[in-house]
């Protein structure tokens, strides 16, 4: 791959008042996007998982759906890097590569704990998209606006519980399938 293969870079910041051990909870918890982004994902598969890093295929229901429905596959390798990055590539439907790196702060402010989450987006848009980059842009603004809406809701209802004293469950629940490698 060309050192300057990703045609398009751009960063999305989110921030909750929960720990960051409940976001990084969320971001491994490939389980809930199966019940939780069905607007988003018609499903999730976990082909493979060793350690802090996952193989799976999503099948991604793209903006228009509401008016064409069509789910386009993409492939993905995830992983957790401690203490505080998630990395992940795809390859899309169009053939080409994008990455993804996020990094996971915790901080204070008026004594009560936050975290911010910096999503940094690398895409090579194919030829056809490059007159489109603001478009782009928007729709990638729209699309996590959405998932984050439901994601926020699971962190800090998780907070919640974790704050009333309930014990912490497993990290994760996997939907693995039989297509894939691990057991
Ligand atoms: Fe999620």
């Amino acid at each position: 791959m060309k050192r300057n293969y990703y045609n398009f870079h751009h960063t999305i910041f989110q921030e909750a008042p929960v720990c960051k051990k409940v976001v990084i909870w969320n971001f491994l918890d490939f389980g809930h996007v199966n019940f939780v982004h069905k607007r988003s994902y018609k499903y999730v598969k976990v082909l493979a998982k060793y350690g802090n890093a996952t193989f799976a295929e999503f099948g991604v229901n793209h903006g228009l759906n509401r008016f064409f429905p069509f789910t386009l596959r993409h492939v993905m390798w995830h992983q957790f890097v401690p203490p505080d990055t998630v990395m992940h590539i795809s390859r899309t439907p169009f053939g080409t590569y994008s990455k993804v790196i996020v990094k996971i702060r915790e901080f204070k402010r008026d004594n009560k704990v936050f975290t911010r989450i910096e999503h940094s987006f690398y895409l090579h848009l194919p030829f056809f998209l490059l007159p489109f980059k603001k478009l782009v842009k928007w729709y990638m603004e729209h699309w996590s606006a959405l998932l984050w809406e439901e994601d926020l809701a699971m962190c800090l209802r998780r907070q919640h519980a974790l704050d009333k004293g309930f014990k912490d469950a497993p990290l994760e629940t996997l939907p693995f399938v039989s297509e894939g490698l691990a057991d």
